[in-house]
Formats: C-alpha cells, structure tokens, sequence
C-alpha cells in the first residue's frame, strides 16, 4: 500500500480506503465482514470509512466495526483512520436528519457509543443541507473537533460553491477541512466541473467512494444480475433498474480494454481514479476478501496511456 498526504495536512491516508455502507449490517455475516476487514488491515488500510446510517439496519456497521475493534483490530487504535458521518435520515423527528447542531452533534455522540470510541479521526457533514444555515452546520464540524471528539472535519456531497464556503468558514476558525468525499468513477465524472480544483485549490484533500459505481464497473453484471450481486439484493442501494442495456454495452468496451491492459475491469476502474494526484484515496466497497484482494491489485498499474486515456473518453 502507498499512502498520500490528504491535502495541505500532515495526515497520511492510504490511496484504497475501505467503506462499510453495505456488507457490514446486521444483515451481513460478521465473520466474512471481519475477515474482510482483517484483510485490509494486513494490507495496510489504515482508513475506514463509516456514518452513521450504514447498516442495514442502520447504525448496524458501527456497532459491528466497534465489535471489530475489539477482536481482529484490538490494540491497533492508534494506527488507524476512523471516519464517521451524519446528514441523512437517521431517527424520526425533525432532529435526525439535515445539518443542524441538534443532529449532528447528537449523533456523533452515538456514533462513538456504537463504535465504544473517544473519537473519531474524521467526523464529516455527510450532505449539504440547504435548510440549514451553513454557517451553523460548519460551527458543530468545528465544535466537535474543539472538544477532541473528532481529530479532522470533512464534507461530503457538497455543490461546488457551498463546498468553497465551507472550506472558507472552517479555517477561518482554524479547523481546516481536511477531505472532501464524493462519488467518482469512470461512470460518474461530475466533479470533474470544479469539485476537484476547488479541493486542491484550499489544500483540501479528496476521497472517492463508488468507484465501481456499486459493483456496475466489475465484469458480474455484462450477463445478467447475478443473485449474490448488491443489484438483486432488496436493501441494495443499486437498483435493478439502473442495469440497463447502455450501461451493460459500455461496461463490455470498458471490460475489452481492462484485458487488454492486463487487468480486470475493477482494478482498472480504481486504477483510472488513482492516475489522479488530485485524489487521495478511493475508498472502495466489497463484499468478499477476494474482491478486496483484487481491488488493492488496482495500484500495480495506475499508468495509463494517452490511446487509452482517448479510449476512454
Ligand atoms: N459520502 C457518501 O455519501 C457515500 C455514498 C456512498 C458510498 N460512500 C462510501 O464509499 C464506500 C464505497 O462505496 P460502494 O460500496 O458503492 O463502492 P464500490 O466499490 O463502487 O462498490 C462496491 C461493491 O461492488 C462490488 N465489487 C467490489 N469489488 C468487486 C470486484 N473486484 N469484482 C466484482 N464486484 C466487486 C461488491 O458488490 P456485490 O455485493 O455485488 O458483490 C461491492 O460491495 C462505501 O462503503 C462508503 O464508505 C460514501
């Protein structure tokens, strides 16, 4: 594993992360989720990614994780990068969603319960919550991190100018925003329009999560949906529907061109966000060591051509 500087930060964060919004609930075997992250700490990811939503049911992958931290991870706290969020729909009532103080602050608190946790290394405003004033939403980011619950602050899913703002309102406090998280594969390229550079412009760091849009940039789906795939599972957040005929046509090229290069489709997806010092890690999802396994194979070959780089498009 090679690990980078996120941003103008002294914190090193490995370039595969490991997230755990599916795979790790209570509907999940625990022991294939250990051995899967048992794994990744062997193979030196340090950085591992959680909110407080994920489940299911939700809050499941924190109590699990915190599980973890005890057995496969005990003794090892301090070499490790702990990420939680909050932002969306968590508990009824008006204080269990959103970007408030009241949600916020209130659900790091069970967060750290879950996990049996003092802190947590990256505490992130999971959404931009238009309803709320970012000002207040910043301020909570900024408070915790005062109060040693969370070491670094981060933002995720921000449109560009609100995350400029963002940046803006916390190091005027002196809580730089350490990371900011988005999605970003071959299938999906929205921040290339600013997100990118406003991130690298304030020494921001940036960490990409579905980088294989869910399990759609792998081989499993150019035959149909397989009945273990995250598409055919009911809590899967990848639909069915989303499998379509394009999608499947692209992928198949994608696919051509991975064997070409000697690697399989997953590896060359991550290996086409590594290409990009602008991105400090990817933060991938599996639901065996051995899509894992295949997937840390990305930083082997992150070169690529420009005839390929054209191919791609
Ligand atoms: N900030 C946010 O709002 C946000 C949103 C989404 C995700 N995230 C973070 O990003 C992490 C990753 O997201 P993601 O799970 O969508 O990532 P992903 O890497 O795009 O998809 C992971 C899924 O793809 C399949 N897969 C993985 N490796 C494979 C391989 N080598 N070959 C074939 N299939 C493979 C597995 O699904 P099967 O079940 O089909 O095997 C796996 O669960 C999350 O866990 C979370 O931490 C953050």
């Amino acid at each position: 594993m090679t690990y980078t500087y996120c941003g103008s930060s002294g914190l090193q964060l490995p370039r595969i992360s490991l997230g755990l919004w599916h795979n790790f609930g209570d509907t999940d075997r625990f022991d294939v989720a250990a051995d899967i992250v048992k794994y990744a700490f062997d193979n030196g990811i340090t950085h591992f990614d959680l909110a407080n939503n994920y489940g299911p049911p939700a809050g499941s992958a924190e109590v699990n994780f915190g599980r973890m931290l005890k057995t496969t991870l005990a003794g090892h706290r301090d070499e490790l990068v702990i990420s939680t969020k909050a932002g969306h729909l968590m508990w009824p009532g008006p204080y269990g969603d959103g970007g408030s103080r009241k949600y916020l602050i209130g659900s790091l608190d069970q967060s750290l319960r879950r996990m049996g946790l003092e802190y947590v290394d990256i505490f992130y405003s999971h959404r931009y919550d238009p309803q709320t004033p970012i000002e207040e939403t910043m301020q909570a980011l900024i408070d915790v991190v005062k109060q040693g619950k969370a070491l670094y602050a981060g933002i995720s899913k921000y449109p560009v100018a609100e995350a400029e703002k963002a940046y803006k309102l916390l190091a005027a406090q002196h809580v730089p925003c350490l990371v900011n998280q988005d999605r970003y594969s071959l299938l999906s390229r929205h921040v290339e329009s600013g997100v990118l550079d406003a991130a690298e412009r304030n020494g921001v760091g940036f960490v990409a999560f579905s980088p294989l849009a869910q399990g759609l940039l792998s081989a499993k789906y150019l035959n149909g949906i397989p009945s273990d795939s995250r598409a055919a599972k009911p809590h899967g957040f990848l639909q069915r529907e989303q499998v379509t005929e394009e999608i499947v046509k692209k992928v198949a090229q994608l696919n051509e061109l991975a064997l070409r290069r000697g690697q399989t489709l997953a590896e060359m997806a991550i290996a086409w966000l590594l290409k990009d010092a602008r991105v400090t890690s990817v933060i991938v999802g599996a639901s065996s060591v051995e899509q894992l396994k295949q997937n840390i194979g990305a930083v082997n070959n992150a070169t690529f051509t420009s005839e390929e780089l054209e191919q791609i498009g």
